[in-house]
């Protein structure tokens, strides 16, 4: 099997076909995304919540995106591999921007980069562009910007906010991203714009209308709990399963059940 590009999914979205997007933070997780068939993994920023307990996706930094993002790379043979900029590491100054960007392309070996925002970080992902590092933009609600938002409702249901969603995407289009997430808009809004656009549209709560779809891994197998979003889709109860496990380990240590004769030398 190839590899998948940035070519293979604009081909996909010409063709019809959608896109299959998951988040993985570690080797181990990483390797099961891939095996399975995922077209694009994103080492996201949500690794501040679902890896270090973190209330919000701001505290994670580069170094620790690092740190997730080699690990994800080295368990990956097909999908595209793309890396979220943490907070702080490129808004208001392009050339820290490419910096980081760099960083993560050559520390991580990642094939692209995630940013959030629109014609506020244009000169950033210009910039980033400029040195041939593949950008993946996102808009809607975009959780690095949660205390000017100030709630995770769903954004842009306004005609103000709709219009310059619709405008931002064309910017980051016309800039040369390779790609686009939509976060918690309506789906009618999302489906224009992945109609508006050449490039892949990926929808993580936008609706069916997008090219593709994106959930935290943690999330859609029912590891995390306390997430329930109406867009999330449970597929598994990895909690109660795992915990479940754990819990025969502590019975078979303290009935002395474990280990037998056979688990010893
Ligand atoms: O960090 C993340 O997991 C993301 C996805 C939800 C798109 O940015
Ligand atoms: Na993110």
């Amino acid at each position: 099997f190839k590899r998948v590009t940035t070519h293979i999914l604009s081909e996909m979205k010409l063709k019809g076909e959608k896109i299959a997007m998951l988040t993985s933070y570690d080797f181990s997780m990483a390797s099961i995304v891939d095996k399975a068939g995922v077209d694009v993994i994103l080492v996201g920023d949500s690794a501040s919540n679902v890896m270090a307990g973190h209330e919000t996706t701001l505290p994670i930094t580069l170094d620790q995106m690092i740190y997730h993002g080699a690990s994800v790379v080295r368990a990956v043979n097909r999908a595209l591999v793309v890396v979220d900029l943490p907070f702080g590491t490129y808004q208001g100054n392009s050339k820290e921007a490419l910096c980081s960007s760099i960083r993560i392309m050559k520390e991580c070996s990642a094939d692209a980069v995630k940013l959030e925002g629109g014609r506020e970080i244009l000169e950033s992902v210009n910039r980033i562009l400029s040195a041939g590092i593949p950008v993946m933009g996102h808009l809607g609600l975009t959780p690095q910007s949660i205390h000017k938002f100030g709630t995770y409702a769903v954004r842009a249901k306004e005609e103000e906010e709709a219009t310059k969603l619709l405008e931002d995407a064309k910017m980051l289009e016309e800039a040369g991203c390779f790609a686009l997430v939509l976060e918690k808009i309506p789906a009618s809004l999302a489906t224009k714009v992945a109609e508006s656009l050449t490039i892949p549209v990926i929808g993580i709560g936008a609706g069916g209308g997008v090219d593709g779809q994106v959930l935290v891994a943690h999330d859609m197998l029912g590891i995390t709990q306390e997430f329930s979003p109406r867009f999330l889709r449970r597929y598994h109860n990895l909690f109660a399963e795992m915990k479940g496990a754990v819990e025969n380990y502590i019975e078979d240590v303290k009935s002395k059940d474990f280990p037998s004769e056979r688990e010893q030398y």
